[in-house]
């Protein structure tokens, strides 16, 4: 649901219906600032409608494994107006939302600001927002576009609707690039959950360990396997769930078969043509060699 078809799709469509309502588009509100306590005090302990967002994690008041709901109105009092530039990949045309910053709403629920968002989707896909990705780009929850709510939006061909959430940048501009791994927006559609969790430890499941784990090439795929992989391959209970291909079967695949493994990643159609994974093919030689590196440090140890 988060992959990448319904994108495509919706970017069509919607680039018909703004070019169509873009003459009666006003500018955007000056942007409010969040509420603190009136967004806390809007927790609901149990869920009222299909739309509400599921909030868990660090929130202020509420006890470890809890979950909270925040209603789709709850969260329209606390938007902003915005303009979505296409550099995200959202939208092909800029886009007129109501939206919140991820920040903004760590601040309004009393988040520890060592804690990252974590966007969970329908089909268990995350999106990881880290302190250093929320500080350079900004990410918002998109709660209505044009108007509408997402989930009035036409369905793909698979009945999937972009809501009831998704998350937008207003100017996204990659912050760095390693080896030919370009920093990548995180747009996820779709999102029913947002997690606040302390960072070090959801990134720490899978941080290199051992003798190697310094190298310059570990560290790099690292990197790359944190904003890519991670969305949808778990290591134990952090990460995606999307592909139930787990941390230590791709480790064995990079120890025992690294040409498949690079192949897989370059063009994943290519062995297999449903495959729901996104390609990568600007990862040149070095860049797989890296993230091959990397995961080969998973490996159980009958594979070395
Ligand atoms: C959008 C979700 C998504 C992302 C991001 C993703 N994968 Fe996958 N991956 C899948 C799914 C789903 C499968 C299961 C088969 C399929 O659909 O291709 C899979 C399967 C694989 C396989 C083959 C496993 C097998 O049993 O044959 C490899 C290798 C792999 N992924 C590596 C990676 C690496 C390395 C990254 C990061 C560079 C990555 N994937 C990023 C969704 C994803």
């Amino acid at each position: 649901m988060c992959a990448m078809r319904w994108t495509r799709n919706f970017a069509r469509v919607s680039a018909v219906f703004m070019l169509a309502v873009a003459a009666v588009c006003v500018a955007p509100a000056a942007h409010s600032q969040v509420n603190a306590s009136s967004l806390v005090a809007k927790l609901h302990t149990s869920r009222t409608s299909p739309s509400d967002l599921e909030v868990s994690g660090d929130l202020a008041g509420v006890g470890p494994g809890e979950t909270r709901f925040l209603t789709r109105e709850d969260l329209l009092g606390v938007s902003q107006a915005m303009t979505i530039k296409p550099g995200d990949g959202n939208y092909t045309v800029p886009a007129h939302v109501k939206a919140v910053p991820l920040e903004d709403l760590t601040t309004a629920l009393g988040v520890p600001a060592g804690d990252m968002v974590i966007a969970i989707c329908k089909d268990e896909y995350r999106a990881h927002y880290s302190r250093a990705y929320l500080a350079a780009h900004h990410p918002a929850l998109v709660m209505e576009l044009n108007g509408r709510a997402l989930s009035d939006w036409p369905k793909d061909d698979e009945g999937n609707d972009p809501g009831p959430y998704e998350i937008a940048h207003e100017n996204f501009k990659p912050a760095f690039m390693i080896l030919a791994a370009r920093d990548e927006p995180q747009i996820p559609w779709g999102v029913v959950r947002l997690e606040f969790r302390d960072e070090e430890s959801v990134v720490g499941a899978i941080a290199p360990h051992g003798t190697h784990a310094s190298g310059e090439a570990v560290q790099d795929g690292f990197k790359i396997a944190q904003q890519n992989c991670f969305r949808c391959h778990n290591s134990g209970a952090e990460g995606g769930l999307k592909s139930g291909v787990t941390w230590t079967v791709l480790a064995a695949m990079a120890a025992n078969s690294p040409d498949f493994f690079a192949e897989y990643v370059r063009d994943p159609q290519a062995k297999n043509p449903k495959t729901q994974m996104a390609a990568s093919p600007e990862y040149d030689d070095a860049t797989m060699r890296a993230l091959i590196t990397y995961f080969q440090l998973f490996a159980p140890r009958e594979a070395h």
